[in-house]
């Protein structure tokens, strides 16, 4: 399976932030905001990487994430001109995607907790799946409601009057159709290529399979100010009280595999001295010596 981090948009609502960096580029508690989309990728088992933005933001994310070897991965780079619609990132990213799946993440969306998505990626075998998250303000996102079977049985983007309180998050997975789907699609009244269409339209095939996101998990969005603040202190709570890093793309490609241990002591010791540098050698340091005594 392909992946695919959206990472573009005006970022209008966390202006005047957004005249320096990108909204993903902005530091969640210890780390760029993209970090972290791109750990639940890594998380996924997904190694080979597209990552879509601005023209004039494109170069930062390379300069940050390079070609992706640093992490085990590849990263291919794609511009989307005008933030015409989250689902136009399968026609920036068709020939990249080939006749692969493929799994899109919004680059403003940060998961924790459980391995709900593990499964989700490792089950995955055609059609579509999305998730479905209980959320206090669900008239901000894409909605499903279920039947008492906890069927899907609709999917509406932002409604006036939610039919549930189930918000759909920013993980997207989809078989090849998915291209083929997003050319034959009509731009909605706001002018852009809504995902929520595509999720409709696989609903309507009977191909949709929602899978409700359990309560322990934490789903959260850093694109306004507050919720910004919100997720960084998120993070901070649970980093220092759990002693582990949330959203550590390095750590995650070496538990996935993508990088031996070896590789990861020379990451490590490739970084100044700092905090995040200091958890990946105790991460090295604790493996070793699991390693020792197996
Ligand atoms: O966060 C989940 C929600 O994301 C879903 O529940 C909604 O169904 C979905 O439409 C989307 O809603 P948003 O209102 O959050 O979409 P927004 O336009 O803010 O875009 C989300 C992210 O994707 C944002 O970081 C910018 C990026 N983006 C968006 C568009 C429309 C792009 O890079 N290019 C685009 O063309």
């Amino acid at each position: 399976m392909k992946g695919i981090i959206l990472a573009g948009g005006a970022g209008s609502r966390l202006y005047p932030l957004t005249l320096v960096a990108s909204k993903q580029l902005q530091p969640v508690y210890d780390k760029p905001m993209v970090y972290y989309p791109l750990t639940t990728l890594i998380e996924g088992g997904i190694r080979e990487l597209c990552l879509i933005s601005t023209p004039h933001d494109l170069p930062r994310f390379r300069q940050l994430l390079g070609d992706g070897s640093r992490f085990g991965l590849t990263i291919d780079y794609r511009e989307q001109a005008k933030p015409a619609g989250i689902a136009q990132a399968f026609l920036i990213a068709e020939s990249f995607i080939g006749n692969d799946n493929v799994a899109l993440i919004l680059g403003d969306n940060i998961f924790y907790g459980g391995d709900g998505f593990n499964k989700a990626f490792a089950e995955f075998n055609g059609g579509a799946t999305i998730f479905g998250y209980h959320v206090n303000d669900p008239e901000r996102y894409g909605v499903v409601e279920f039947n008492a079977a906890s069927q899907a049985i609709s999917i509406e983007e932002k409604p006036k009057s939610p039919k549930s309180n189930y918000a759909v998050p920013g993980l997207y997975i989809f078989d090849n159709e998915v291209v083929a789907l997003t050319k034959a699609q009509q731009p909605s009244a706001r002018g852009e290529l809504e995902i929520t269409d595509l999720n409709v339209s696989y609903l309507r095939w009977g191909k949709l399979r929602v899978q409700r996101l359990a309560r322990g998990f934490a789903w959260l969005d850093a694109g306004t100010s507050s919720s910004l603040h919100e997720a960084s202190a998120y993070v901070q709570t649970i980093e220092k009280r759990a002693g582990v890093k949330i959203g550590c793309p390095e750590e995650a490609a070496f538990r996935a595999g993508f990088l031996s241990l070896a590789q990861l002591s020379d990451l490590a010791d490739q970084m100044p001295n700092c905090e995040y540098r200091a958890y990946l050698c105790d991460v090295v340091a604790e493996a070793k010596r699991l390693t020792i005594q197996k």
